[in-house]
Protein backbone atom coordinates (compact mmCIF):
# COMPACT_ATOMS: atom_id res chain seq x y z
CA UNK A 1 0.00 0.00 0.00
CA UNK A 2 1.20 3.13 -1.03
CA UNK A 3 -0.03 6.44 1.45
CA UNK A 4 -0.06 10.03 -0.61
CA UNK A 5 0.79 11.41 3.12
CA UNK A 6 3.66 9.53 3.97
CA UNK A 7 4.98 9.98 -0.15
CA UNK A 8 4.45 13.69 0.08
CA UNK A 9 6.72 13.35 3.65
CA UNK A 10 9.12 11.97 1.54
CA UNK A 11 9.24 14.30 -1.17
CA UNK A 12 9.33 17.16 1.76
CA UNK A 13 12.18 15.72 3.02
CA UNK A 14 14.16 16.08 -0.43
CA UNK A 15 12.60 19.29 -1.95
CA UNK A 16 12.78 23.02 -0.52
CA UNK A 17 12.17 24.63 -4.16
CA UNK A 18 8.46 26.30 -4.29
CA UNK A 19 9.30 25.66 -8.48
CA UNK A 20 10.08 21.91 -8.06
CA UNK A 21 7.37 20.95 -5.22
CA UNK A 22 4.65 22.64 -7.81
CA UNK A 23 5.98 20.87 -10.68
CA UNK A 24 5.91 17.73 -8.71
CA UNK A 25 2.40 18.28 -7.59
CA UNK A 26 1.26 18.67 -10.93
CA UNK A 27 2.70 15.75 -12.37
CA UNK A 28 0.85 13.90 -9.76
CA UNK A 29 -2.13 15.59 -10.32
CA UNK A 30 -1.65 14.52 -14.46
CA UNK A 31 -0.57 10.45 -12.93
CA UNK A 32 -4.02 10.96 -11.38
CA UNK A 33 -5.85 12.04 -14.22
CA UNK A 34 -4.36 9.43 -16.14
CA UNK A 35 -4.86 6.46 -13.50
CA UNK A 36 -8.36 7.26 -13.49
CA UNK A 37 -8.54 7.09 -17.30
CA UNK A 38 -6.73 3.57 -17.35
CA UNK A 39 -8.27 2.60 -14.25
CA UNK A 40 -5.07 2.18 -12.81
CA UNK A 41 -3.60 2.09 -9.44
CA UNK A 42 -4.32 5.80 -8.63
CA UNK A 43 -2.44 5.70 -5.59
CA UNK A 44 1.07 4.10 -7.15
CA UNK A 45 0.32 6.34 -10.06
CA UNK A 46 -0.23 9.39 -8.00
CA UNK A 47 3.05 8.94 -6.12
CA UNK A 48 4.93 8.08 -8.91
CA UNK A 49 4.34 11.62 -10.17
CA UNK A 50 4.79 13.27 -6.86
CA UNK A 51 8.28 11.60 -6.28
CA UNK A 52 9.65 11.61 -9.60
CA UNK A 53 12.22 14.37 -9.05
CA UNK A 54 12.72 13.82 -5.69
CA UNK A 55 16.58 14.01 -6.13
CA UNK A 56 16.64 16.88 -8.66
CA UNK A 57 17.33 19.73 -6.02
CA UNK A 58 19.60 17.61 -3.61
CA UNK A 59 21.52 15.96 -6.04
CA UNK A 60 21.03 17.35 -9.50
CA UNK A 61 24.35 15.76 -10.93
CA UNK A 62 22.74 12.43 -10.78
CA UNK A 63 19.81 12.94 -11.31
CA UNK A 64 17.39 10.27 -12.02
CA UNK A 65 19.98 7.45 -10.64
CA UNK A 66 19.93 9.37 -7.13
CA UNK A 67 16.16 9.30 -7.06
CA UNK A 68 16.12 5.39 -8.15
CA UNK A 69 18.43 4.70 -4.83
CA UNK A 70 16.33 6.91 -2.67
CA UNK A 71 13.10 5.06 -3.67
CA UNK A 72 14.48 1.81 -3.67
CA UNK A 73 15.47 2.16 -0.51
CA UNK A 74 12.04 3.97 0.64
CA UNK A 75 10.38 0.79 -0.12
CA UNK A 76 8.81 1.69 -3.40
CA UNK A 77 8.28 -1.01 -5.64
CA UNK A 78 10.28 -2.15 -8.86
CA UNK A 79 7.91 -1.45 -11.86
CA UNK A 80 7.39 2.22 -9.99
CA UNK A 81 11.48 2.89 -9.76
CA UNK A 82 12.24 2.08 -13.65
CA UNK A 83 9.56 4.58 -14.65
CA UNK A 84 11.35 7.09 -12.31
CA UNK A 85 14.76 5.95 -14.03
CA UNK A 86 13.62 6.18 -17.38
CA UNK A 87 11.32 9.72 -17.23
CA UNK A 88 15.11 10.56 -18.25
CA UNK A 89 16.08 9.96 -21.89
CA UNK A 90 19.83 9.85 -20.75
CA UNK A 91 19.18 6.93 -18.84
CA UNK A 92 18.63 4.95 -22.03
CA UNK A 93 15.84 2.96 -19.92
CA UNK A 94 13.41 1.60 -22.28
CA UNK A 95 9.85 2.99 -21.26
CA UNK A 96 7.75 -0.76 -21.27
CA UNK A 97 4.80 -0.14 -18.77
CA UNK A 98 2.05 1.98 -19.19
CA UNK A 99 3.11 3.93 -15.93
CA UNK A 100 6.54 4.46 -17.05
CA UNK A 101 5.24 5.40 -20.73
CA UNK A 102 2.73 8.13 -18.80
CA UNK A 103 5.00 9.34 -16.68
CA UNK A 104 6.91 10.14 -19.43
CA UNK A 105 4.44 11.83 -21.51
CA UNK A 106 3.21 14.59 -18.22
CA UNK A 107 6.53 15.21 -16.93
CA UNK A 108 6.61 17.83 -19.93
CA UNK A 109 3.34 19.04 -20.56
CA UNK A 110 2.13 18.88 -16.86
CA UNK A 111 4.63 21.56 -16.42
CA UNK A 112 3.23 23.22 -20.26
CA UNK A 113 -0.02 23.45 -19.04
CA UNK A 114 0.38 25.14 -15.97
CA UNK A 115 2.83 27.54 -17.68
CA UNK A 116 -0.28 28.51 -20.05
CA UNK A 117 -2.38 28.86 -17.03
CA UNK A 118 -0.04 31.43 -15.15
CA UNK A 119 -0.74 33.68 -18.08
CA UNK A 120 -4.54 33.55 -18.26
CA UNK A 121 -6.68 35.85 -16.25
CA UNK A 122 -8.82 33.01 -15.58
CA UNK A 123 -6.31 30.64 -14.81
CA UNK A 124 -7.65 26.98 -15.35
CA UNK A 125 -11.05 27.99 -16.05
CA UNK A 126 -12.31 27.71 -19.71
CA UNK A 127 -8.46 26.95 -21.08
CA UNK A 128 -9.07 25.12 -24.45
CA UNK A 129 -6.37 22.19 -25.95
CA UNK A 130 -6.48 24.49 -28.83
CA UNK A 131 -4.82 27.76 -26.57
CA UNK A 132 -2.18 24.83 -25.30
CA UNK A 133 -1.45 23.66 -29.02
CA UNK A 134 -1.06 27.70 -30.10
CA UNK A 135 1.40 28.31 -26.82
CA UNK A 136 3.50 24.93 -28.30
CA UNK A 137 4.35 26.24 -31.50
CA UNK A 138 5.41 29.40 -30.23
CA UNK A 139 9.02 29.03 -29.31
CA UNK A 140 9.12 31.99 -27.18
CA UNK A 141 6.50 30.73 -24.62
CA UNK A 142 8.18 28.68 -21.81
CA UNK A 143 10.93 27.99 -23.50
CA UNK A 144 12.63 25.89 -20.80
CA UNK A 145 10.01 22.83 -22.05
CA UNK A 146 11.02 20.60 -24.58
CA UNK A 147 8.46 20.28 -27.14
CA UNK A 148 9.87 16.97 -28.66
CA UNK A 149 9.52 15.05 -25.59
CA UNK A 150 6.24 16.35 -25.15
CA UNK A 151 5.74 14.96 -28.96
CA UNK A 152 7.71 12.07 -28.15
CA UNK A 153 5.91 11.37 -24.73
CA UNK A 154 2.14 11.67 -26.41
CA UNK A 155 3.54 9.14 -29.43
CA UNK A 156 4.95 6.26 -26.97
CA UNK A 157 1.90 6.26 -24.71
CA UNK A 158 -0.43 5.92 -28.07
CA UNK A 159 -3.01 8.89 -27.46
CA UNK A 160 -4.54 11.13 -29.77
CA UNK A 161 -2.31 14.24 -29.06
CA UNK A 162 -5.43 16.68 -28.28
CA UNK A 163 -7.03 14.20 -26.10
CA UNK A 164 -3.55 13.80 -24.62
CA UNK A 165 -3.51 17.68 -23.31
CA UNK A 166 -7.62 17.46 -22.56
CA UNK A 167 -6.61 14.78 -20.44
CA UNK A 168 -3.91 16.80 -18.58
CA UNK A 169 -5.96 19.94 -18.68
CA UNK A 170 -8.93 18.32 -16.91
CA UNK A 171 -6.88 16.53 -14.25
CA UNK A 172 -5.01 19.39 -13.42
CA UNK A 173 -8.10 21.73 -13.14
CA UNK A 174 -9.18 19.22 -11.03
CA UNK A 175 -6.37 18.61 -8.56
CA UNK A 176 -6.27 22.59 -8.27
CA UNK A 177 -9.67 22.21 -6.30
CA UNK A 178 -8.78 19.62 -4.04
CA UNK A 179 -5.25 21.08 -3.12
CA UNK A 180 -6.78 24.28 -2.57
CA UNK A 181 -8.46 22.46 0.23
CA UNK A 182 -5.27 21.58 1.40
CA UNK A 183 -4.09 25.35 1.56
CA UNK A 184 -2.18 24.20 -1.83
CA UNK A 185 -1.99 24.79 -5.37
CA UNK A 186 -0.52 24.11 -8.33
CA UNK A 187 0.00 28.16 -9.13
CA UNK A 188 -0.20 30.33 -6.46
FE1 LIG B 1 9.80 16.25 -13.80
Amino acid sequence: MISRDKAFEELKQYVQSDSLMKHSLAVEAAMIGYAEKFDENVEKWAACGLLHDIDFEKYPEEHPLKGVDILTELGYPEEFVIAVKGHSDETNTPRETLLSKTLYAVDELASFVVACVLVRPNKFEGLKVKSVKKKLKSSGFAKAVDRDIIKRGAEELEVDFSEHIQTVINALTKREKELKEEGLSLIE
